[in-house]
């Protein structure tokens, strides 16, 4: 009998390079070497094409006219609506288009109340943190030395607080590390928790399946996943989208206003209150598209082999310290690493002005962190479907020549 194998696709790196016009003629002397991508993206150019067309083709507003621009873009909009909710397998109307993920938090944070308080992850980015602390009692949970929500913990917190909601990030923007998101569904869920999930850091490179998952809410912002800036999605659970009675009205939002009173609109149409981002979500939808043309599994792969790599080959340099998981855990396309003697800042300015290599330092918008496992500001190198080999290869060369001088 032949045994048929499936077909080894191999991942052609300088292909998808050619798609994002930064990185085209970047192959020189002194090419940029981008290793930012958490920070945010950069855009292919089909999503650059698909903002510039709705400028210089398209322009109309979206669920308000009966001309035919104003009806092809309320088309194109929705349509948009319904690729999204296909690509994190949603239904249409769990998904509101934001300006970005804080503002998904805060949508939710202050669309009602939570009563009596909130956990929240010590491994969570300021956004899934202060709009929470704002509005009342929030509890953290403890984190393991590489960043992991402690579920003992999680547990012994959930039955002393009794929470409302549970607001955890699924990779951590800061080390990479990835939380047991399904464990802590499963377990807040026990205790009648309601769960928001934080899929930034991980949208760009695994495949997110809402159901699968079993949030309640899920958001994250556009432009880290190749898409535009100021454009972002909220996925609820149709029932909890309908609870955030406060979350803000405005036109767009609403079916009738008399001075007596209004009507308002269904979610998600309620949450969209004014003009939205129009040419934002045309891009997203191209740029989910996109990414899905490339294949979330291989990006995935692709990014992780890079990771392991940088992750072993910095952790042998004298005077480097890798952060977050250690080699060979799972690790979200994020290098996070110090250099005994060199504040992260300047270990930043000496990799771009030498090698024209862009990292991001500091504390990366996770402060509490840092502090709770008593790490420094750290220098962190954030992968995405278009880093190379090579590309880890000059930061490594980078970090070791910066190293044999100290
Ligand atoms: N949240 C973004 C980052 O991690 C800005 O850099």
């Amino acid at each position: 009998m032949n045994v048929v194998t499936a077909p080894t696709v191999t991942y052609d790196v300088d292909r998808i390079r050619r798609d994002f016009p930064l990185l085209v003629g970047q192959e020189g002397e002194s090419p940029t070497i981008y290793l930012d991508s958490a920070a945010t993206s950069l855009k292919p150019a089909c999503v650059i094409g698909a903002v510039r067309e709705f400028y210089e083709a398209e322009t109309a507003n979206t669920g308000r006219g009966v001309h035919w621009l104003a009806e092809n873009v309320t088309d194109r909009f929705e349509a948009a609506r319904e690729t999204i909710a296909g690509w994190i397998n949603a239904q249409t109307r769990e998904v509101v288009f934001v300006s970005n993920c804080t503002a998904a938090i805060r949508m939710v944070a202050e669309g009602r109340e939570w009563p009596p308080c909130v956990l929240v992850g010590r491994s969570e980015h300021h956004s899934n943190d202060l709009p929470w602390r704002v509005r009342g009692t929030t509890v953290a949970v403890s984190v393991d030395e590489c960043g992991a929500i402690d579920l003992d913990d999680m547990q012994r917190c959930l039955e002393a607080h009794r929470p409302a909601l549970v607001a955890v990030t699924m990779i951590s923007n800061a080390l990479g590390t990835v939380q047991p998101v399904d464990a802590i569904i499963e377990l807040a869920h026990q205790f009648g928790a309601r769960v928001l999930v934080d899929a930034s850091q991980a949208v760009a490179h695994r495949a997110i399946d809402v159901e699968a998952i079993g949030c309640d809410f899920l958001c994250f912002s556009g432009h880290k996943m190749c898409g535009p800036s100021g454009v972002g999605v909220l996925h609820g659970k149709e029932n909890c989208l309908a609870e955030l009675t406060d979350a803000g009205f405005g036109g767009g939002a609403v079916e009738e206003v008399h001075a007596e009173g209004f009507t308002a609109r269904e979610v998600p149409w309620r949450l969209e209150p004014g003009t939205p981002n129009i040419e934002g979500v045309l891009g997203l939808a191209v740029a989910s598209d996109y990414l899905d043309g490339v294949g979330m599994e291989a990006i995935e792969r692709h990014v992780n082999e890079l990771a392991a790599d940088m992750v072993d080959r910095l952790s042998r340099l004298r005077k480097v310290s890798v952060h977050g998981p250690p080699a060979g855990q799972d690790r979200g396309a994020i290098v996070s690493f110090s250099v005994d003697g060199l504040e992260s800042h300047a270990v930043a300015r000496i990799l771009s002005q030498r090698h024209r290599i862009c990292v991001r330092s500091g504390y990366h918008c996770a402060q509490p962190l840092h502090e709770s496992l008593g790490l420094p500001p750290t220098v962190r190198a954030s992968l995405a479907l278009y880093t190379t080999r090579h590309e880890v290869d000059r930061i490594v060369e980078a970090v070791e020549q910066l190293t044999a001088a100290l």
